[in-house]
């Protein structure tokens, strides 16, 4: 009896995956770990709900289900509690829980870029670009911050007057994308007064629909064995069957223009200015960072600084609109805190502690990039949260599931600003639970200089606006999480505050 090629090819992935089933189930060391047994077994359908953009929103309700710790798949187990922050997060030197470059999308070059490279190569990286974030540099850096938050003021004075239905994330975001071009590299893309995207801003949004698709990569071992350099040509023929045409040609041609409009700038040596690479060159940035590690990192830094931002107030002037106490008590605070629009600087708004509290707020409730960015357990494997887990597991906490806890929040899905400032009811959350900015050695280079603009923005915006939620965005907040949020705009009408 022969048996034909089709036949046996079919028998023998039976067998295997037979075999991987009774291992992941009976063997594997993770198996006592709760969790959905589905998952357990197989990485399908972690993809199938990363690629629809529902894998996010229902981690949470596994954790409800099994518990503060759950295995999602064969290697993978995610933690909500603020120990695992200190333990994975807060890791240093030879128990650093390392990143996967899989999970991250692919550099221009093959050069790690800071966001990815390994825990030694990341510290001399970090060490060269520190001084552009420093709380001085932030001060330095405030008459920009101030000069595109009065133009978009002014913009939308003008469109106040008219009249017509304003969408405040296309705005938010001209906004910190022109301010992100200036503060990186003195280039301005003239968002605000184009009124539109930059066409390389516009390849930013294309992005969100191709990391889904560059998750398939990092689980299946099959791909793995196929990508030729996690860099954008390795890639360039399995993209040809999974990632669209436009968004692959988009996101690589983002990566061409920051990397030399980078190498470009440092090439001009121009140190008089107040951006990033400037600082970067005052500070002999090139003694520890070459200049296409800087490149490969400037997409990062391009990106990181302006999608945060701007979806951090856009979703504070919704959580805002839908809760009218909040809205009444912040607008109260800012307008009653300064005699005059040109009082309020970064260092005046760090006093008001309810804006504080409302931004903290946010986001906990609605962090920009919600899923959690995966580590892998170091050498010899880590006890985390009473779990022995082995190494190479890749471990991670989802920013919503430990923020909508109710181990750690009362009425966990209230937006209560008061519970930052420990009101009533309250006293007992455990704050902590929320990491908008991580912690530990990676944490976000950035969150100063975030925490400066979305103060500014916010305060500017409700000092000169009162706002009003349109019905065509009544259901703004339903919106699928990729590894941001869906992009929908929040149409409202503004109505310039009368000054007495
Ligand atoms: C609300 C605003 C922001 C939030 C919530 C936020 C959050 C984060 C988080 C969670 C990480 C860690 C990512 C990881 O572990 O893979 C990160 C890293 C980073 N962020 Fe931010 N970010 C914000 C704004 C900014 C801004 C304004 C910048 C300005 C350039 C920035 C630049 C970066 C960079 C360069 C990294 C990589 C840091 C490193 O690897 O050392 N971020 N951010």
């Amino acid at each position: 009896m022969s048996i034909s090629v089709f036949t046996l090819t079919a028998l023998c992935a039976a067998l295997y995956y037979t075999i991987a089933i009774a291992y992941n189930l009976l063997i594997n060391p993770l198996r006592h770990i709760p969790g959905p047994k589905l998952y357990a077994i197989s990485h399908l359908p972690i993809l199938r709900r990363n690629i629809n953009g529902t894998w996010c929103l229902y981690v949470s309700k596994l954790h409800e289900k099994y518990g503060p710790v759950i295995r999602v798949s064969p290697n993978e187990v995610l933690f909500i509690s603020p120990s695992a922050w200190n333990t994975i997060w807060r890791s240093k030197g030879t128990r650093s829980f390392e990143k996967d470059p899989l999970n991250y999308p692919p550099t221009l070059t093959g050069v790690d870029n800071m966001l990815i490279a390994n825990s030694k190569a990341h510290l001399r990286m970090r060490r060269a670009l520190n001084p552009a974030f420093t709380d001085g540099a932030i001060l330095e850096q405030e008459r920009d911050i101030q000069k595109f938050t009065n133009s978009l003021v002014s913009k939308l004075k003008q469109k106040a007057a008219s009249g017509t239905p304003i969408d405040m994330q296309q705005w938010f975001s001209l906004y910190t994308f022109d301010l992100v071009g200036k503060l990186l590299y003195s280039r301005p893309f003239g968002c605000l007064q184009s009124e539109e995207h930059h066409p390389y801003v516009a390849m930013i949004y294309d992005l969100i629909t191709m990391v889904p698709y560059l998750s398939i990569f990092s689980r299946l071992t099959v791909f793995q064995l196929l990508i030729k350099g996690w860099n954008m040509d390795g890639l360039t023929w399995l993209a040809r069957y999974f990632i669209p045409k436009k968004t692959y040609n988009a996101f690589k041609e983002l990566l061409m223009f920051t990397f030399y409009a980078t190498k470009e700038s440092v090439h001009r040596r121009d140190t008089r200015r107040r951006d990033w690479i400037s600082y970067f060159l005052r500070n002999n940035g090139e003694s520890t960072m070459s200049v296409d590690e800087l490149g490969e990192t400037s997409a990062i830094l391009f990106i990181a600084g302006s999608e945060s931002v701007a979806s951090t107030v856009t979703s504070t002037l919704w959580f805002l609109m839908q809760n009218p106490i909040s809205y009444q008590t912040l607008v109260e605070e800012i307008r009653t805190s300064f005699r005059d629009e040109s009082e309020i600087t970064i260092t005046a708004l760090k006093k008001l502690p309810y804006l504080t509290a409302v931004l903290e707020e946010t986001m906990r409730l609605r962090h920009p990039t919600p899923p959690g960015f995966a580590r892998t357990v170091p050498k010899d494997g880590a006890y985390i949260d009473g779990y022995f887990i082995p190494e190479n597991t890749k471990v991670s906490i989802n920013s919503m599931a430990a923020n909508t806890s109710p181990l750690h929040f009362n009425h966990p899905h209230k937006y209560a600003p008061e519970r930052w400032l420990r009101y009533p009811g309250f006293e007992n959350d455990q704050l902590v639970a929320s990491q908008p900015f991580y912690a530990g050695p990676r944490d976000c280079i950035g969150k100063g200089l975030a925490w400066a603009e979305m103060r500014v923005l916010i305060s500017k915006f409700f000092w000169n606006f009162d706002v009003e939620l349109l019905p065509e965005s009544s259901g703004w907040d339903q919106q699928k999480v990729y590894i941001i949020w869906e992009k929908k705009p929040l149409w409202v009408k503004l109505a310039p505050v009368k000054k007495g």
